[in-house]
């Protein structure tokens, strides 16, 4: 698989006449087949180099996947791939609630065997499937978590191999706070085995029992206010964790979210950051805001209070009791000029969906046909093409 990237860097300069090795610029991006909203035709064919399509799940070993998801595999995947065959096309497999059966399934090479042997005949049913995402959420390092999902990317890898299908994509999503990664990653056989690893540089606040107070999603930086273990929960330390950790550098995707995160004030004049919630917010759901989402409930407030936190390039959205940390372009603008800046390997989008697909925030002159749009991922593609 090395190999194969080092074709690509020669062939392109080759073209180019080149010597100046450039590293690709990955914009991988998530997309959930919801059955509803967004269908994968209306994902555009210059958009992204990588879509995550999902989401399978593990059920006793083998890959279960959704009827609908099977239905777009079907009937959209072939069409969407014959018409942009440079677009990398992976099945998304695990999720936030994947935990469990991974662990179960990853313990000895016979489970390995069995979850190879279904992710074959899936791979061998939609051919046009160009490799996949495993989303572990985590690994550990008891009971030997670690050891095993290493052991389970390079079996993977060997069983390509062995179909002559080492062009395949194998990519992972993995943990952004250094208590979890550390414990759960060998990251020199992540360089061996995995194309590349998807740092998933968001959710570093949200309100729960325990952390009762508003927070920002995806902090670029810490702020002056933040000591100890609060000032590495943003993108900017996250990611130097990994490279410091050895993660080669043209495998680092910086995942950047498009979706929000909403707060239920205690008492609706102080909105500082840091400042104590209730619960989730009435916005979204069960704390989460689509993009669309957060400018569909802004504009149902009277007097909403539009706020800009520069330090972290972070936006936040007020209105009586409701607080919402999200991205808007200027946000997720500055956070992919970080990425591109470190000259890594791109950017990852979580996700498709919750972009501002119904064009409620009006970046975008409205058109009659309604068809769903990407204001984020379109500024963050501007930003890495450039
Ligand atoms: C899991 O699969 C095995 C072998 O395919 C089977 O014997 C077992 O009954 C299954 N367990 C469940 C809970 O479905
Ligand atoms: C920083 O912390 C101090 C004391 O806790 C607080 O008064 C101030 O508002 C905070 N500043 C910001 C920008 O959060
Ligand atoms: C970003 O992180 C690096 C490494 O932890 C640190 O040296 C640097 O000061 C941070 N930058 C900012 C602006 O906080």
């Amino acid at each position: 698989m090395g190999l194969c990237l080092c074709f690509f860097y020669l062939s392109f300069g080759t073209i180019t006449r080149n010597l100046v090795i450039e590293r690709p610029q990955r914009l991988v991006c998530y997309y959930q087949d919801d059955g509803l909203e967004l269908r994968l035709l209306d994902v555009p064919g210059d958009l992204c180099t990588h879509i995550n399509i999902g989401v399978a799940s593990l059920n006793n070993l083998t890959l279960a996947l959704p009827p609908s998801l099977q239905k777009v595999l079907q009937d959209e995947l072939p069409i969407y791939h014959a018409a942009n065959p440079h677009v990398k096309i992976l099945l998304w497999i695990g999720g936030a609630d994947s935990g469990k059966e991974f662990a179960d399934m990853v313990i000895n090479h016979a489970r390995r065997k069995e979850f190879i042997r279904s992710l074959k005949a899936v791979m061998q049913k939609y051919r046009a499937l160009d490799g996949i995402d495993l989303d572990w959420e985590f690994p550990s390092a008891y009971d030997k978590e670690r050891q095993h999902f290493s052991q389970l990317l390079y079996e993977i890898r060997q069983e390509w191999n062995r179909e002559h299908r080492s062009d395949r994509v194998l990519s992972v999503a993995v943990a952004a706070p250094e208590g979890i990664a550390f414990f759960a990653y060998n990251i020199r056989e992540l360089n061996l085995y995995a194309d590349y690893v998807s740092v998933m540089a968001y959710d570093f606040h949200f309100y729960t029992k325990d952390t009762p107070f508003t927070g920002l999603n995806a902090p670029l930086y810490a702020r002056k206010n933040e000591s100890s273990i609060m000032s590495t929960f943003n993108i900017n330390y996250t990611i130097h964790w990994w490279l410091r950790n050895g993660i080669e550098p043209n495998r680092l995707v910086v995942g950047l979210p498009t979706y929000g995160h909403s707060f239920t004030l205690v008492n609706p004049f102080n909105k500082r950051i840091g400042a104590p919630a209730l619960g989730v917010g009435e916005c979204g759901l069960g704390g989460f805001t689509t993009h669309s989402q957060t400018c569909d409930c802004g504009n149902r407030y009277l007097k909403p209070l539009y706020e800009y936190d520069e330090e972290t390039c972070s936006p936040i959205l007020s209105a009586n009791q409701e607080w919402i940390s999200y991205e808007n372009e200027k946000s997720i603008t500055c956070k992919a000029q970080f990425a591109k800046s470190l000259n890594i390997g791109g950017v990852m989008i979580y996700s498709l969906n919750s972009d501002d697909i119904k064009n409620s925030c009006s970046y975008i002159p409205k058109t009659h046909d309604n068809k769903p749009v990407f204001p984020l991922t379109q500024a963050v593609k501007a930003v890495i093409s450039q």
